[in-house]
């Protein structure tokens, strides 16, 4: 049995001496010590030996034990230095290599308006305020002086989630939760998504973008809503655009306007951008109607305000030349590229 185990030690130090990689010697460790091992077969056998040979080849079985378990502890350590070596060699970077072309995205051309329409109101001061889009009736309509069955909501047909709450219709609705919250000097924008049940094409989306305006103060007149659209409009089309204003209704503003720029192309002697007419509609503004402002439990007496809203698809149609608003939602790389 001796000879035996020596055997066994031999065989298993030649081996180890060949070993060149991590799992190969944690085959090796379970073939030889293993549970199934070979030095544990032999140890098995021993019930067969003489009480005086017991001792002895257990110790000597130990030795081996022990020694192989060592040679093969160092032999691991040294493989694991040598994989790690072998990895860092692999993976140093060139730094003088040419870099990977990162495909770099951009701004939405509804973002880059929004942007732009943003950066103007902030700079004169203003605050931005947010709203639900599944607005309340009541906010949507009714605080803003449209009672049911008011005509002006059939040209804002919406989606209804039951007969009290809907889709909104326009950020006006921002304009009460706002003055329902805050007290006067009140100077904020809100921009946001709208809805209304309308058929998509060239010019219409049921679903768009707006920006709502709102001041209110004291002494805030119809001059300071004018100067207002003035800077805006320049800001935005250029030093040399002027603006118009035509009487309209809305039942939440009195007076109310609808508001015209200069066309963006022409200039104002009339082209196909502006079917001839000089001008183009961009937004809707007049004085906050009195009921409005008490519904909010503001003092009409004591306070007045100027409201706006305008379209943002179609500030950008103008601002980038863009003739069917559906490009806007299309998401084609080789439109959005251009912007
Ligand atoms: N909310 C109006 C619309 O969507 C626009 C508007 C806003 C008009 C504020 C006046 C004042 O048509």
């Amino acid at each position: 049995m001796k000879e035996q185990l020596n055997s066994i030690r031999m065989q298993a130090e030649q081996e180890l001496s060949n070993v060149g990689t991590i799992t190969e010697l944690e085959n090796l460790r379970v073939k030889y010590l293993g549970k199934k091992g070979e030095l544990t077969t032999v140890l098995r056998g021993m019930g067969s030996l003489s009480p005086e040979e017991r001792p002895v080849i257990g110790q000597l079985a130990n030795e081996i034990r022990e020694a192989l378990e060592a040679k093969i502890d160092k032999a691991k350590e040294e493989l694991s230095k040598k994989e790690r070596l072998n990895k860092l060699e692999k993976e140093v970077i060139d730094v003088t290599m040419p870099g990977k072309r990162k495909m770099l995205g951009k701004k939405h051309p509804l973002s880059i308006v929004l942007d732009e329409i943003k950066e103007v109101f902030l700079g004169m001061g203003y605050e931005i305020a947010e709203g639900p889009e599944v607005e309340l009736d009541y906010y949507n309509f009714e605080a803003l002086n449209i009672p049911k069955n008011h005509p002006a909501r059939d040209v804002q047909d919406t989606f209804y989630i039951n007969e009290n709450i809907l889709l909104r219709t326009q950020t006006s609705p921002v304009q009460i939760r706002v003055m329902e919250n805050k007290k006067p000097p009140i100077k904020i924008i809100c921009p946001g998504r709208v809805y209304r049940s309308d058929a998509v094409d060239a010019t219409h989306s049921p679903i768009f973008h707006q920006v709502e305006g709102l001041v209110v103060d004291k002494g805030v007149t119809m001059g300071d809503l004018v100067g207002t659209l003035k800077l805006f409009a320049k800001s935005l089309f250029g030093e040399k655009t002027e603006i118009r204003l035509r009487p309209h209704h809305f039942p939440f503003t009195e007076p109310s306007a609808e508001v015209d720029v200069s066309c963006w192309n022409c200039g104002g002697s009339g082209c196909r951008v502006c079917k001839n007419e000089g001008w183009i509609e961009i937004l809707g503004a007049g004085m906050v109607h009195p009921k409005v402002l008490e519904v909010c439990g503001i003092d009409p007496e004591v306070y007045s305000g100027f409201a706006f809203g305008l379209g943002v698809e179609r500030t950008a149609m103008g601002r980038f030349n863009i003739d069917d608003m559906r490009l806007l939602y299309e998401n084609d790389i080789r439109f959005l590229r251009q912007f």
